[in-house]
Formats: structure tokens, sequence, C-alpha cells
């Protein structure tokens, strides 16, 4: 399985801020938001991963993230001229892809919670084994900024709405989704929506209507952040913060994940965390790995 990273989009909800800056290179407290969901990706043990980002904002990907290889991955890149859609990413992503499944997470999604690899296991088990899709649906208080789930009293997801004005539940679909390689073939067909994007929706519905589409609920004590506006970005920070001081332990040290899935040795993370200096970050891999 494959993997893409979309780090692109307009960012409007963030004005001015991201006027001059892309949004997932903001920082979620103590390191660039695009480390996150690129922790994900890592944690699922993906390792060949494709960031797509705007024709303004590509080099600063290139310069923070590079080949990938001080964390044992493989890094490519691509450009999105304009920002049509989520789906877009699977298209532009064709040739990187080849014949593989996929997994594609959106920049701006912090995920924290129990059992997340194992989540990430059996997805990835399912579009390579199964040929299924997977998503992951999120209880949250405004359901109607995202694509919403309505289930059957059997607990079957029946339909998925983008954006829905009255939303007949609060269950949202997470920027995390797994596909077999149909998905290239799927996002090819459908058409534009009104607002002028490929819907990651209409490739979702399609699974549902083929019976290809697996809906995960993350339960309560899951933390799915979006983190597009200020209140947002600033409380994302504040969970991270209290999380990393409380347990001591940091969400998404990408140098940590490699160690421990083997990929990097000792040395290199040390030489990581040297680099960085008497930064939280740095200190973290210097007295954690020394
Ligand atoms: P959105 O939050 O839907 O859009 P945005 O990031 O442009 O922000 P705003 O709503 O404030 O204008 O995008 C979700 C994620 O997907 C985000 O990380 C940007 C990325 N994205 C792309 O890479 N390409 C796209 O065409 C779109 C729509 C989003």
């Amino acid at each position: 399985m494959k993997g893409i990273l979309l780090a692109g989009g307009k960012g409007t909800r963030l004005f001015p801020i991201t006027h001059g800056v892309s949004k997932q290179l903001l920082p979620i407290y103590d390191k660039p938001m695009v480390y996150y969901p690129l922790s994900v990706l890592m944690l699922a043990e993906i390792r060949n991963i494709l960031i797509i980002s705007t024709p303004e904002d590509l080099s600063l990907y290139k310069r923070l993230l590079g080949d990938g290889t001080q964390w044992g991955i493989s890094l490519q890149y691509a450009i999105q001229k304009k920002p049509q859609g989520l789906a877009q990413g699977f298209i532009l992503g064709k040739e990187f892809l080849g014949s593989s499944s996929v997994c594609m997470i959106l920049g701006d999604n912090v995920f924290y919670g129990p059992n997340l690899e194992t989540h990430l296991f059996e997805a990835k088990q399912n579009a390579t084994s199964n040929n299924c899709a997977t998503v992951f649906g999120v209880r949250v208080n405004n359901p109607s900024q995202y694509g919403v789930v309505n289930f059957d009293q059997n607990n079957q997801a029946i339909s998925i709405v983008e954006k829905p004005p009255t939303p007949s539940s609060n269950m949202a679909v997470a920027g995390l989704y797994f596909y077999p390689n149909s998905v290239v073939d799927i996002a090819s067909r459908i058409p534009f929506s009104d607002r002028g994007e490929l819907e990651i929706t209409s490739v979702n519905q399609t699974y549902l209507i083929q019976k290809q589409l697996k809906v995960v609920r993350l339960g309560k004590g899951f933390a799915w952040l979006d983190t597009g506006s200020p209140e947002s970005l600033l409380e994302a920070s504040q969970f991270i913060s209290t999380i990393e001081k409380r347990q001591g332990l940091k969400v998404a040290c990408l140098e940590e994940i490699a160690y421990e899935k083997g990929w990097i040795t000792k040395t290199q993370v040390l030489m990581r965390g040297n680099a960085m200096g008497l930064t939280p970050y740095g200190r973290y891999l210097t007295q954690r790995f020394s």
C-alpha cells in the first residue's frame, strides 16, 4: 500500500495567516502540522508516500521533509494546480500508485486515540485482501461541515452526504481513507460538484453502492481534530501540549516511530536530535535515545 498526503488547499478559514504560509506548515504546539498525518501513515507502515501541494508551496514541503530517508521512508511530490477537490489526489497520483492500494490522509487532520494502529492495520488489510474501502466515522457537534454518514437500525451505513445543511446524524467522515487500486478509476469517473470539486464523498458513495465500503466508528475516547480555523488550531496545540506534558512522551515524533519500526538506527535519531539543539523536540530525541 502507498500513501497520499494532501497538503494543498487555500486555507481560507485561516486568512490572513495563510496569505503568507501554507496551512499544513503551521505549528501544532511543537512541530509542523504535516508531521501529524505523516506519523499516521508511518504508524500504518506505509513507506512510499506522495505529498501533494500547491505550485507556490510544494518547495517548502520539500525543504521541510526532503526525500524521507531520515525516517527510513520514501517521499515524492506532486503539484495540484488548483484546489479541485480531495479526489483529484488519486488522479494526480495515478502514476505514483501504479497498481497499489492507497491510504489518503488530509494534511490538516490530527488523530490521537486508543487502538489507532489496530484500526490502521485492519483498514489496510480490508483494502489489500478484501478489495474494500474503509473510512472512519467520528461524532462531532458540527457535522454539516463534513461528509456525514447515516446508519440504519442495524448500524449499517446507508448513505454519505457531503456538507448537508440539516444533517441526519452527528457522524462525520474523518480525513483518513483506505482504498483498493480501483479508486483511481472511480476518481476519474466522478463529475465535478456544484462547488467545482472532485468530492471524496462521491468516491465513498460509489464504494457504498458497490457494497465495498466499511465505515469504522472511532469511539468516545478518540480525538480527531480538524485544525483549519484559528480556534481549532489553538485547541489542537493545547491538546497536544497537555498530552505530551502529562505523559512525557511526544505525539507524532517521526524519528521515534521510524526507530520503533526498525527503519532507522539510534545513531540516526541522535544525530537528528543534536541537529535540532535545545528545542523541546531536539531534547526529547537526545534524552530519550541516549
Ligand atoms: P479543506 O479544509 O476542505 O480546505 P482548505 O484547507 O483549503 O481550507 P479552507 O476550508 O479554510 O479554505 O481541505 C482539507 C485538506 O485537504 C487540507 O489539508 C487541504 C487539502 N486539500 C488539498 O490538498 N487539495 C484540495 O483540492 C482541497 C479541497 C483540499
